[in-house]
């Protein structure tokens, strides 16, 4: 399978942050709207490389450095790190802009495990991912321990 570089599976998401998704309270976006636009910009990154239906394997952990409010925009960046032979690593990227300053500030970022399925949900090879850039290169070398870590944690071996 031939290598694919990773701006082939880049998605970039903008969302408005609306009553029902907020606190009441506060008028503070719940945590759990951003996970779900999390998993839905890196799973369609995910479905880019893999070219065809994944499943959410995991999701590392996620800190919120600041909350978003009601109006807000909220925008959301997507890539494929590493693939290994089933499975992506995508690190997403959630920015909160102000819109009457267009001000945007670092909220998180998260890193997610997809695994392509069959139509069995079974695990399906991959192609891997061919970096370009110093950044993706970088990306990719973080994104390949990151990998072996994680398999740690859950008491997987890599395969290698
Ligand atoms: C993900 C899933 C298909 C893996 O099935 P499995 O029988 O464990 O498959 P395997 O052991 O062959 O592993 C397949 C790949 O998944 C990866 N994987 C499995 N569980 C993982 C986890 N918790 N975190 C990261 N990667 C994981 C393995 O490392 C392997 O990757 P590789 O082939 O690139 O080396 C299966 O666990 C599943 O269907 N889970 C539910 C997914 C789902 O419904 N998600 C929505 C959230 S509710």
């Amino acid at each position: 399978m031939n290598a694919l570089p990773p701006r082939l599976s880049r998605n970039e998401m903008t969302e408005l942050v609306m009553p029902a998704h907020t606190n009441g309270a506060g008028g503070v976006l719940f945590g759990g709207v951003v996970m779900q636009w999390i998993d839905i910009c890196a799973g369609i990154a995910a479905m880019r490389h893999a070219g065809g239906p994944v499943v959410t394997a995991s999701i590392d952990r996620l800190d919120f450095l600041s909350p978003i409010h009601l109006g807000d925009v909220v925008v959301l960046q997507a890539q494929v790190n590493f693939a290994a032979h089933t499975s992506v690593e995508v690190g997403c990227r959630v920015e909160t802009e102000d819109p009457r300053t267009r001000n945007r500030r670092y909220t998180t970022k998260a890193y997610l495990t997809f695994v392509a399925v069959d139509q069995n949900g079974r695990p399906r090879p991959i192609a891997p991912v061919l970096p370009e850039t110093e950044e993706e290169k970088k990306r990719f070398l973080e994104a390949e321990q990151r990998r072996a870590e994680r398999l740690r944690a859950t008491g997987r071996n890599t395969g290698k």
